[in-house]
């Protein structure tokens, strides 16, 4: 007998797109067919004492991702995900984050330029109960940053359930840019994320040894925590301030018209103008702000379009998990427009900004950073040969994720740098996949990668950066103070799965 239930599995399983490694795609009956896209709070805290004061609180709590389900999650301030802080370029600030759950956690200001300290890392912990106030001057300029769970070895997990927020910085420049800013009806912060959902619409966290090898991705996509959304333009240009908020899947975006967006802002700030195009790459962490021309009449899509399968060597074991990723397609948000006609196109500012480049004479120091998995000579035997054999690359299928031939031991300072320099780091990839680079405080500029210039799209302040499967970055970086014996900051690939697992490295700014 086949039970509507089954019917309905069958249904949505042949809708499915296959390519994920763990299709458990939600058999639940009550998928929406699209719903409002959700946008966060807004949180501008309180002034006490010119003082901007933030009250954050990690929970657990049930959300609603399906209809008249009940989804186990976690937030900040709500169920899942937090509020979209907002801070201003030059203001004190001080963010009370208390602990409501049951299991140690931290949150790190991912893009924020703040003593050792306050940046939260897994050096730090915040017990059950207990509360973290960490407090800084905002130092740098207007940008779309982020925060999220740091707990040593629980990242990933943690993450996964909902904890992580928007944090934009304005500052004087931002203002006279004539750009949207209107949160919630032209400046709309987007956090994808991708996750599993069993039958019963709970989250799943895959365990197996293979999702933490390739990191942790899911079939189904969560916009601000929304399923299926839609978003109805009000204005005849949207400001979508993009963050790729997946544990470890790449995003690349295209407007399912094939029309054109325009870029203003890398990780860390703008541009030094706008800069258009018809596709945008994410890799975890990273974060875009693009302008959409809402001004027509016809529903689009941004959407996220499968990158070709890539070519690499055999690797055993994997090489099918790794041919597979990212090659998934996905409707990311169904875009209404206002409908209002303009004439030609939209009247985008033509500078953005001064970006100072800094000369490659600045730095004052080399460094390389190896990015390894395996577990070097001996270890995951019986991979293929080939021109990229494990023993020649540091290894590849022991399971582990190392830094420079060490996996992240908190005892270890891999860098120690004079508050006041410059560095030169030249990240080298030496596995078969992609590893977004994250560098906590700094925010650096890209020099090359295998050689080549940067993309157009990479062209300005970043703090995390795409490493091609076996290929190499370069970065360039200012480490301003003040600096602190006593805490190092981290440095890390941003798939939380292999930060968790140990790709991860320690500096000390003094
Ligand atoms: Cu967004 Cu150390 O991370
Ligand atoms: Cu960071
Ligand atoms: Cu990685």
């Amino acid at each position: 007998m086949v039970s509507r239930r089954d019917t309905l599995k069958s249904l949505l399983l042949t809708g499915m797109v296959v390519g994920a490694p763990n299709c458990l795609r939600s058999l639940h009956a009550a998928e929406p067919a699209t719903q409002a896209l959700r946008v966060p709070a807004l949180e501008t805290g309180r002034l006490v004492f010119g003082e901007r004061i933030f009250d954050l609180r990690l929970q657990s709590g049930v959300t609603r991702f399906y209809q008249d389900v009940e989804t186990a999650s976690w937030g900040i301030n709500g169920s899942y995900l937090g509020p979209t802080l907002r801070v201003r370029n030059g203001e004190q600030v001080r963010i009370h984050v208390h602990n409501s759950l049951d299991e140690d956690s931290i949150l790190h200001w991912h893009g924020m330029n703040v003593p050792a300290r306050s940046d939260g890392g897994p050096h730090q912990h915040i017990a059950p109960g207990a509360t973290w106030s960490p407090q800084f001057r905002v130092r740098q300029p207007a940008a779309s940053c982020w925060y999220h769970a740091h707990t040593m070895h629980k990242s990933g997990p943690q993450v996964y359930r909902g904890l992580a927020g928007m944090l934009i910085v304005d500052d004087e420049h931002s203002d006279t840019l004539g750009l949207p800013t209107e949160y919630g009806i032209d400046d709309i912060p987007l956090v994808i994320q991708d996750r599993i959902f069993d039958r019963d619409g709970q989250f799943v966290y895959p365990e197996r040894m293979q999702d933490h090898m390739v990191g942790v991705r899911g079939n189904t996509l969560l916009i601000n925590g929304t399923l299926n959304p839609s978003f109805r333009a009000s204005r005849p240009l949207t400001r979508l301030r993009i963050l790729n908020g997946a544990n470890a899947r790449n995003f690349t975006l295209a407007l399912s018209n094939g029309a054109s967006f325009w870029q203003v802002a890398t990780d860390c700030g703008f541009m030094e103008q706008p800069l258009e195009l018809t596709q945008l790459v994410l890799t975890p962490g990273e974060r875009a702000e693009i302008l959409v021309d809402t001004s027509g009449s016809e529903a689009f899509k941004l959407v996220n379009i499968p990158v070709p399968e890539p070519d690499i060597p055999y690797y055993g074991l994997f090489t099918d998990l790794l041919r597979a990723m990212d090659r998934q397609p996905f409707d990311i948000l169904e875009i209404h427009p206002s409908g209002i006609a303009v004439t030609g196109m939209p009247a985008l500012p033509d500078k953005l900004a001064t970006i100072e480049w800094l000369p490659e004479s600045a730095a004052t120091a080399v460094r390389s950073i190896r990015l390894q998995m395996g577990n070097g000579p001996g270890q995951g035997g019986g991979l293929g040969g080939g021109p990229h054999a494990r023993r020649e690359y540091g290894g590849w299928g022991g399971g582990i994720h190392k830094i420079n031939g060490r996996e992240m031991d908190p005892a270890y300072i891999e860098a120690t740098i004079i508050a006041g320099t410059t560095e030169i780091w030249e990240i080298i990839n030496e596995t078969p996949m992609i590893h977004p680079f994250h560098i906590h405080k700094v925010h650096f500029q890209i020099l090359d990668r295998n050689g080549e210039p940067p993309l157009p799209s990479e062209r300005g302040f970043k703090d995390t950066v795409n490493v091609p499967a076996l290929g190499s970055v370069r970065i360039i970086a200012h480490f301003s103070g003040p600096g602190d014996p006593l805490m190092p900051y981290m440095f890390h690939c941003h798939i939380l799965e292999h930060e968790d697992h140990g790709m991860m490295g320690q500096f000390m700014l003094i």
